[in-house]
């Protein structure tokens, strides 16, 4: 993952964890309404990916086991990973694009609700992503996936054959080849083929806001027929929705351009999600405050996004940062790029090495401008923020300024799910904090099962431990009760 280069050491802010009393008069273990639903706590646990779905994208035991253990942690709410809209291959990432994966994630809402003894409110985040392709071996590229085209003629040999043309891209040395090719076929060689939104001039990509709407909505539908308590549309990072609001799209179809032309396709997909689900059935968002990219979309931008959301009638909006392909580092060759890599990655999931501002919090001042716009817009939707938050000093801090209403925190929940129910019951001291080195986002990058580096060896012979393909590693963190001294 890439550094800032100033590569400063932070150690973790400190902490004073609250007696019992002091949790109970807290702004962060106080009731908040999330449209139809009320959490019982200001606290979330934001949408992370294990990699345990089967290849066809179904719940399995290792995936009901892994939201079971988040849930007995009973935060107020809790988000299942980004799941497929589309009914289309994706490797072991959870799908929702078709009625016969009902199953599996009715049986995951159950486990929850149960795990949680009904305290925690259920979501999940739903998702569409265009193609990307792994980076190639170049000699196959040049000699079978790169299509030749007039440029490649006119800058080689006008009356050359495409065999012949292919061999003289074979034998170019590589800063001319970068010539020959323009920037997509050169981005293909280098970091594997990616589609983007502004790809109009192919079909599928054209009709994307045609599309888009319903595929939303029956996945909702189908959340909701699982006994979700909502959803969460995916509107951050490297993906469909995040891509068109960006400033870097520039459709001329009235889904680009301007902030409301980048806006219009996500109001549209929100409508229509309710107009399908209905007003008794949470409907909100996670979105970028920055892409943190040069010509990205910057806070201004979400500030005027966070309004329009709002107005539109969005049940909370979740706060995230970065994480964006156009800046990722080039992957292996037969290794697809991966967003979280470069710098607007390391925005997103900032580690305990970092500049001088720190990982701790960084998305603060950006979630605190986007929540002023919303409300000096009259708007009262609750907007969740995460990025490095740890802290009962920090969760205080942020709901007392009024930066945000609910309390992100995905890894630290990763490192030890009952670190809430800790701080709620006056046994802070017993929290496994979290050292941000992002071990887990290294196993999530090469599509391997996650697990955290503070408990993934501990009691491996315990009865019943579920261990990762290899057998090295448990899957999930060993069990903690209120009971134990
Ligand atoms: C292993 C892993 C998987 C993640 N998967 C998702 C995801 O599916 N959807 C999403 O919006 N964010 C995802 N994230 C980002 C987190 O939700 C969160 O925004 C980020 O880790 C920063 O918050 P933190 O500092 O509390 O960890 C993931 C993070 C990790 C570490
Ligand atoms: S592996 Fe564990 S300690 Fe390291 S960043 Fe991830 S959650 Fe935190």
């Amino acid at each position: 993952m890439w550094k800032p280069p100033e590569r400063i050491k932070h150690a973790l802010p400190e902490a004073t964890w609250p007696s019992p009393a002091e949790a109970e008069g807290s702004r962060c273990f106080s009731p908040i309404e999330i449209g139809p639903v009320r959490l019982e706590e200001r606290t979330w646990v934001p949408a992370m990916v294990p990699w345990r779905a089967t290849d066809d994208g179904f719940v399995t035991p290792e995936v009901l086991a892994w939201y079971e253990r988040f849930a007995a942690g009973r935060p107020g709410a809790l988000v299942v990973e980004a799941t497929g809209i589309r009914d289309v291959p994706s490797g072991p990432l959870l799908r929702i694009g078709h009625d016969r994966f009902l199953p599996g994630l009715r049986e995951l809402a159950a486990t929850v609700r149960r795990a949680s003894g009904g305290h925690t409110r259920l979501f999940i985040q739903i998702i569409d992503f265009l193609s990307i392709r792994r980076r190639p071996e170049p000699a196959r590229f040049l000699q079978r996936y790169l299509a030749i085209t007039d440029r490649h003629r006119r800058l080689l040999g006008a009356d050359l054959s495409d065999e012949a043309i292919r061999q003289q891209l074979l034998d170019l040395p590589a800063d001319r080849l970068a010539e020959v090719l323009d920037a997509r076929e050169l981005e293909a060689l280098q970091f594997g083929a990616r589609e983007r939104v502004t790809d109009v001039d192919q079909p599928h990509i054209r009709e994307l806001p045609q599309v888009l709407p319903g595929l939303f909505a029956d996945a909702a539908q189908r959340a909701k027929q699982a006994g979700f308590d909502g959803v969460e549309l995916h509107y951050a990072h490297a993906y469909t929705m995040a891509s068109f609001l960006s400033a870097l799209n520039d459709r001329s179809d009235g889904y680009g351009g301007s902030r409301r032309g980048r806006i219009r396709l996500p109001l549209e997909v929100y409508r229509q999600v309710r107009r399908t689900v209905g007003p008794d059935f949470v409907v909100g968002c996670r979105f970028l405050t920055d892409d943190c990219l040069t010509d990205g979309s910057t806070v201004d931008d979400a500030c005027v996004f966070g309004v329009e959301l709002a107005r539109a009638g969005m049940d909370f909006l979740s706060l995230s940062r970065g994480g964006k392909f156009e800046d990722a580092k080039q992957p292996k060759i037969g290794r697809a790029v991966y967003p979280y890599t470069g710098p607007s990655g390391y925005e997103c999931m900032p580690t305990a090495i970092s500049d001088t501002q720190g990982p701790f919090g960084r998305n603060l001042s950006a979630a605190g401008a986007v929540t002023a716009a919303v409300r000096g817009a009259g708007c009262t939707t609750p907007i969740v923020v995460s990025g490095g938050l740890c802290t009962f000093e920090q969760a205080e801090g942020i709901l007392e300024r009024g930066e945000a209403d609910v309390i992100g925190a995905a890894r630290q929940s990763l490192a030890d799910p009952d670190w809430f129910r800790k701080m709620r019951l006056g046994r802070g001291a017993e929290i496994r904090r979290c050292i941000y080195t992002n071990y887990c986002e290294g196993l999530d990058q090469m599509h391997k099962q996650v697990t955290c580096q503070l408990w993934d060896r501990l009691d491996l012979e315990e009865p019943d431990v579920q261990r990762s393909l290899d057998g090295k590693r448990r899957l999930t963190p060993p069990r903690w009760s209120e009971h134990d001294s």
